[in-house]
């Protein structure tokens, strides 16, 4: 796939929205729409391994979702466990490492526990990381890194000045993952529900019309092909990066 196209992003974080439409249009429950998202997911993971996509984090499961009906939830944590056991086995194949980002600790321990064996079978995989976003919320990121920040000023281990974006960023649950480029989100909806919010300020947005359960690698190689005519500036000017991208023996 990656020789077809021009640009692929070192980071790609996908909200995957629209399973619950999905089952509800075909008259099913809720949580069948899930599994078959992870139908989806794995699609996914696979394109973005052979398009050479370094990071891929999935956003599963919300801080806000756990307002939803107990049944749904204890759906997804299930889900969540037939995942980890059943993908092991290919994503160590691929050599594809697995992460959780938010607060995993909020997660019953069953699930849990099936995560914590995912990650450590798949600790050697140096070709992809696969981050799951958990009981996540961006802005409670970004809070627990401010509180963290103040603990350690109590403590006397950093002064106040030593306190900026970088810091920030570096304490937060994605420390070890650069910025998204690109992230994807489908279902129609065109809001980032606390998704990377510090992480994504110069990440490009697609925004899909498909419910998640029919996002598959066709999908995304149309996210790609749209990213490559993408000019990400960074705040410069277009003749500024044309001008750094010149070999400079031709200056
Ligand atoms: C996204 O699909 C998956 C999770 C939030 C866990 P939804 O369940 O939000 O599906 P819709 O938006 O109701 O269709
Ligand atoms: C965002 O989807 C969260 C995940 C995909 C896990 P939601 O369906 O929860 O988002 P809202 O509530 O429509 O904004
Ligand atoms: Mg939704």
């Amino acid at each position: 796939m990656s020789e077809l196209l021009q640009k692929i992003p070192r980071h790609v974080a996908i909200i995957m929205d629209g399973n619950g439409r999905w089952a509800v249009q075909r008259g099913l429950a809720r949580h069948r729409g899930h599994r078959e998202g992870a139908k989806s997911v794995r699609e996914v993971v696979r394109g973005c391994r052979s398009a050479g996509v370094q990071y891929l984090t999935l956003y599963a499961f919300s801080l806000a979702n756990w307002a939803r009906p107990k049944t749904e939830v204890t759906a997804l944590m299930r889900l969540l466990v037939h995942f980890a056991r059943r993908e092991v086995a290919e994503l160590r194949e691929r050599e594809i490492s697995v992460g959780v980002i938010g607060r995993p600790e909020d997660l019953p321990p069953v699930t849990r526990r099936a995560l914590q064996e995912l990650i450590e079978k798949t600790s050697s995989g140096t070709r992809m990381r696969l981050s799951l976003a958990l009981s996540y919320g961006g802005r409670n990121d970004i809070a627990r890194a401010a509180r963290e920040a103040a603990e350690q000023v109590r403590r006397g281990e950093i002064t106040p000045e030593q306190i900026d974006e970088g810091w920030i960023r570096a304490h937060l649950s994605t420390g070890d993952l650069p910025d998204p480029d690109l992230v994807i989100r489908t279902g129609g909806e065109q809001r980032f529900s606390d998704f990377l919010a510090y992480e994504s300020v110069y990440a490009e947005f697609f925004f899909s019309d498909l419910l998640w359960p029919q996002f598959n690698e066709t999908s995304l190689i149309e996210a790609f092909q749209w990213y490559g005519t993408r000019e990400r500036r960074f705040g410069k000017t277009s003749a500024q990066l044309q001008a750094e991208a010149e070999p400079s023996d031709s200056r």
